[in-house]
């Protein structure tokens, strides 16, 4: 294939709003940097002093592991200094993270989940970062609220992942199509492999936490079994793969069809709504999935439609194929 850059890429496609396009590629580019810096550490955590916990625990009430904290000062020093962001949001900061007004500020607004799959780190298993761009609301004199930043996730101006795996790739969408690219660790830039990605209708594979499943309502052990029947509309059980890792999960979905499902449960009364978060992990690969054909739900309503109450808001999730995700819309809708 013949190589094509993302900022190529982006110049070729990028034809709903060209003026973006300049200031989208300064963004996405310190994006890349950002991730592969990031990439370099996770090619060699085991050498380093990086692996393990900080003792220190988030605003989510998780462990903090180094490589989680690396990623996020990473993306938070490299980002403040893009020229083209005013605010930004991270799983592992509680509150909203200003632009500083020595930096140019823009009027973009990025959030983040700096290492996804955290608990898979020390275990050489995939992880990513996952992104959300957000344009503000109001005028670039005033100082930026949380009403910019609480928008629904249909209003997204872009989102994307970095996948850290066997390659690293890149997966985003500005509105116009879902690309993959694929880091050439040769020449450190990341090239276009996967042009126009669409979920297949309908998979063979379902993600799910199963351990749960004595914490979930009825609806959704419902769900469950009729994804694991011999006598669902395959008429064959869907395989279970389930890495940890969202990102991992989600990209092997989008590519060769099937559901991740993270739905509420009752195990802990303070997080009633599952442990997925709304802004950082739910909305941007809802808007990746739409995109490329497929469907997100939080088992009623689309999660693009959802307008957030506060920053690290959670919600249950079903997302990948849209023949999949109606099956869970068609067994919620009938079971009271
Ligand atoms: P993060 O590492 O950013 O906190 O996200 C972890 C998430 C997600 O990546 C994964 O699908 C899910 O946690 C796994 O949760 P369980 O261990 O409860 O299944
Ligand atoms: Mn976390
Ligand atoms: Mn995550
Ligand atoms: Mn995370």
């Amino acid at each position: 294939m013949r190589q094509v850059t993302v900022t190529e890429h982006v110049l070729l496609h990028q034809t709903k709003s060209p003026s973006a396009s300049g200031k989208f590629t300064a963004l996405l580019y310190d994006l890349i940097l950002a991730a592969k810096i990031i990439q370099r550490e996770v090619n060699k955590a085991g050498l380093l002093d990086i692996l393990g916990a900080t003792g220190e625990t988030n605003v989510q009430g998780e462990q903090v592991q180094k490589l989680d904290d690396f990623a996020n000062r990473t993306l938070i020093h490299r980002l403040q200094r893009t020229g083209v962001l005013c605010a930004m949001a991270s799983e592992e900061n509680a509150d909203l993270i200003l632009v500083p007004e020595k930096f140019r500020r823009g009027d973009y607004i990025l959030i983040f989940d700096p290492l996804d799959g955290s608990t898979n780190i020390d275990v050489n298993i995939n992880v990513g970062t996952i992104f959300s761009i957000l344009k503000r609301k109001s005028s670039s004199e005033e100082d930026v609220t949380m009403a910019d930043v609480l928008q629904r996730g249909a209003e997204q101006v872009a989102a994307g992942y970095f996948l850290y795996g066997s390659s690293t790739m890149l997966v985003y969408t500005s509105g116009e199509g879902v690309h993959g690219f694929t880091l050439d660790p040769s020449v450190g830039e990341f090239l276009l492999s996967h042009p126009d990605i669409r979920i297949p209708e309908r998979g063979k594979v379902y993600s799910v936490n199963e351990a749960y499943y004595h914490y979930w309502d009825t609806r959704t052990r419902k769900v469950v079994d009729y994804f694991k029947s011999p006598e669902n509309e395959r008429g064959a059980p869907y395989s279970l793969r389930y890495v940890g890792s969202l990102v991992a999960d989600f990209h092997r979905n989008l590519l060769n069809g099937g559901i991740f499902m993270y739905p509420m449960d009752q195990r802990s009364p303070s997080r009633p709504q599952g442990k997925l978060r709304l802004m950082c992990e739910a909305s941007p690969l809802a808007f990746l999935v739409e995109q490329a054909g497929g469907k997100a739900i939080d088992g009623s309503r689309r999660i693009l439609d959802i307008l957030p109450e506060h920053l690290h808001e959670r919600v249950p999730l079903f997302i990948g194929s849209p023949r999949d995700v109606d099956t869970v819309t068609r067994i919620y809708s009938q079971t009271d």
